[in-house]
């Protein structure tokens, strides 16, 4: 069993693949920056007990080729990619008309094109061998927009017309497409984007304790255990998930008051 993890040299990713570590799995790595993948690979063998091969390769999910010869060499070393699970991303808070638009850009390529981009040199060997799971990480800032979050609202949110169409097209073949709505997690990320999250911002989505990253990694694995193709991971994004439409308006009028005040 191999399973391939983008962005698993941090936060979700790193603990994703430090559960499969532990089960024995053969896991791949695939982020940009070495040193940090490297310091997980012998986090990753640490925690596992020895049990586990690491295998990491440094590239750019924004970049089509690069990541395509990352996900051959994964491959090459550990042989067909089982299960992908799609971590990689970032996250730039800033009001849109002031942002600039390589940071608008640079989300939109990473979270969305660059999961398309690694799902692409997996997902056709796994048809073809009637075998595989994809698991998608996106946001609970998929379903409510947030102030100050368009880029990233806006990409998490495509993720999940591309995940709910993936899932369709793949059905009878054997390959499972999940995705999944973490909500504010305790992780490298999270401590950069607090730095720069707006009052607004703040005032719409509260202030709930971050998840630990660990337990958020357990749900997501769960989740891809049992093919699920949405993982929520609390009540309330669940409602979200799955009544969004009708809450929004609320929502949008509830903010306004609170804005007012
Ligand atoms: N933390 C939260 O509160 C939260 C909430 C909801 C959803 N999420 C989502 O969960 C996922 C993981 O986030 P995290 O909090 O674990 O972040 P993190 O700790 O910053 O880890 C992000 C990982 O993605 C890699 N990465 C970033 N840009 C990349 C690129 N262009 N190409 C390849 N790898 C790239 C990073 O490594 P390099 O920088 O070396 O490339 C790192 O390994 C993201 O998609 C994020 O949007 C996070």
């Amino acid at each position: 069993m191999h399973v391939v993890v983008t962005g698993g040299s941090s936060g979700i990713g790193l603990e994703v693949a430090k559960i499969y570590a532990r089960r024995g799995v053969s896991v791949s790595l695939i982020a940009r920056n070495v040193d940090r993948l490297d310091a997980a690979r012998r986090e990753i063998e640490q925690a596992s007990g020895g049990k586990a091969e690491v295998f990491v390769a440094a590239a750019d999910a924004a970049v089509h080729a690069g990541i395509s010869a990352a996900v051959q060499a994964c491959e090459a070393a550990h042989g067909p990619c089982d299960i992908l699970v799609a971590s990689a991303g970032i996250v730039e808070p800033g009001w849109f008309h002031e942002q600039a638009p390589d940071l608008f850009d640079a989300q939109w390529q990473t979270n969305f094109a660059g999961v398309a981009n690694v799902v692409r040199p997996v997902y056709a060997s796994m048809r073809q061998r009637g075998q595989g799971r994809i698991m998608i990480v996106s946001s609970a800032a998929a379903f409510i927009g947030i102030p100050a979050y368009a880029a990233y609202c806006g990409s998490k949110a495509a993720l999940v017309g591309f995940a709910d169409a993936l899932r369709l097209e793949a059905m009878g073949k054997g390959v499972s497409v999940g995705i999944c709505f973490p909500p504010d997690t305790d992780t490298p990320q999270l401590s950069r984007e607090l730095k720069s999250r707006p009052k607004e911002a703040e005032l719409l989505m509260g202030s709930i304790k971050p998840r630990p990253a660990k337990e958020i990694a357990e749900k997501i694995v769960v989740g891809i255990d049992r093919r699920s193709a949405h993982v929520y991971f609390t009540a309330s994004i669940a409602a979200l998930g799955l009544f969004g439409p009708l809450a929004r308006p609320f929502i949008e009028v509830w903010y306004r008051l609170k804005l007012r005040k």
